[in-house]
């Protein structure tokens, strides 16, 4: 059986995974970056990126410890959206390792990845089907109709939805990142505690805006001192009104996403809406949406496993996967913006 190996630096995390062409996953390593970034309250891309540096020749060594270099038919890497100098050293790296090994480098878009990596956990999804993808710098609704082939039904006009958990964390004095340290602390807290604004949902459309309600937030913990239990109902209200804010635009990213789909003369076999990215390990959301969605729109909810909502390299070579299948690969450069509506393609040499 042949390996795909995977690598993925586009952020703080430095993730080199081998997948078999079954899509099982043989090893998914990731070294995170948080304890050198923690000190500058961000992440500092110049450091990320010497970290890659160091990082993946430290990984790739121990992954052929195990594993036979002559088994692997293809090397992917991430080449945007992302941080700049981690995609160059990821970029360069991978490439370098295609040629010694005299295998294909296929070039892949970290949303698209985000997008399949439902399907690593629920092989039955097929295209077409709707993603809502919510990490630390996205939000949108994306129609997936093809492979390199999306139309974005929504997105968000300011924020994405984990850097509102994120700058929430750090006015609560949280470590980075502070989606999982929210979750916990929202429960042992009162939901129904606070009542805070849902912008943007006044208006019939799949697009988003947080940075009302961070800014409501700020004011609101700067009026007030903050004890425990405050801070556990404010996360929790906070978890509540993202959940709300997200079910109200389901509505209308469905109702877009049924419209494309009969002006495309498109149809599903089963209607699924994968919930991707970082923020889609929430188990609070998860568990709050798969019942309203079912039940309301008759769509099921898939989620890639909670350890691969976070970036990682196997759903890179899941993607480099697909492409390869079909002899063609991604034609881009290294790019720090890469929407998924870009994504051209070229074949496989
Ligand atoms: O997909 P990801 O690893 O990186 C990007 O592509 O951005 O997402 C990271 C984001 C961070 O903002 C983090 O706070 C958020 O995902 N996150 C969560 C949870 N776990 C991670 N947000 C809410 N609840 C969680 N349990
Ligand atoms: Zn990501």
């Amino acid at each position: 059986m042949e390996y795909i190996l995977g690598i993925e630096t586009s952020c703080d995390d430095t993730c080199l995974a081998l997948i078999n062409e079954k899509g099982n996953i043989l090893c998914d390593f990731i070294i995170n970056q948080h304890n050198a970034h923690k000190i500058y309250n961000g992440i500092v891309p110049e450091i990320a990126s010497r970290m890659h540096s160091n990082n993946l020749p430290l990984l790739l060594k121990k992954l052929l410890e195990k594993y036979d270099k002559n088994k692997i038919s293809a090397v992917c890497a991430t080449l945007g959206p992302g941080l700049i100098g981690g995609l160059i050293t990821g970029a360069i790296f991978a490439q370098t390792t295609a040629n010694i090994l005299d295998i294909p480098f296929i070039p892949v878009n970290h949303l698209e990845a985000h997008v399949l990596s439902a399907k690593l956990n629920n092989k039955n999804i097929s295209y077409p089907y709707l993603a809502l993808l919510i990490s630390g710098g996205h939000c949108q609704f994306v129609a997936a109709l093809g492979l390199g082939e999306h139309v974005v039904l929504g997105n968000t006009l300011d924020d994405a939805i984990g850097e509102t958990f994120d700058k929430l964390g750090s006015m609560l004095n949280m470590e980075y990142p502070g989606g999982p340290k929210i979750e916990l602390s929202a429960s042992k807290g009162n939901n129904e505690a606070y009542k805070f604004p849902m912008p943007l949902c006044q208006s019939k459309c799949a697009n988003f805006s947080f940075s009302g309600l961070k800014t409501h937030l700020r004011n609101l913990l700067k009026s007030q001192n903050i004890t425990a239990e405050i801070a556990n109902n404010i996360c929790a209200s906070f978890q509540k009104t993202v959940l709300n804010i997200l079910l109200y635009k389901i509505n209308y990213a469905i109702q877009d996403f049924e419209v494309l789909k009969r002006q495309r003369n498109l149809h599903c076999t089963k209607n699924y809406l994968a919930i991707v990215g970082g923020v889609a390990s929430n188990q609070y959301l998860k568990k709050n949406l798969e019942k309203d969605v079912l039940a309301k729109h008759n769509y099921s909810v898939a989620y890639p496993p909670k350890e691969l909502c976070q970036d990682n390299a196997a759903m890179i070579a899941y993607t480099g996967m697909q492409y390869l299948r079909e002899r063609r690969k991604p034609n881009s450069p290294i790019r720090s913006k890469w929407s998924l509506e870009q994504i051209t393609t070229m074949p496989i040499s």
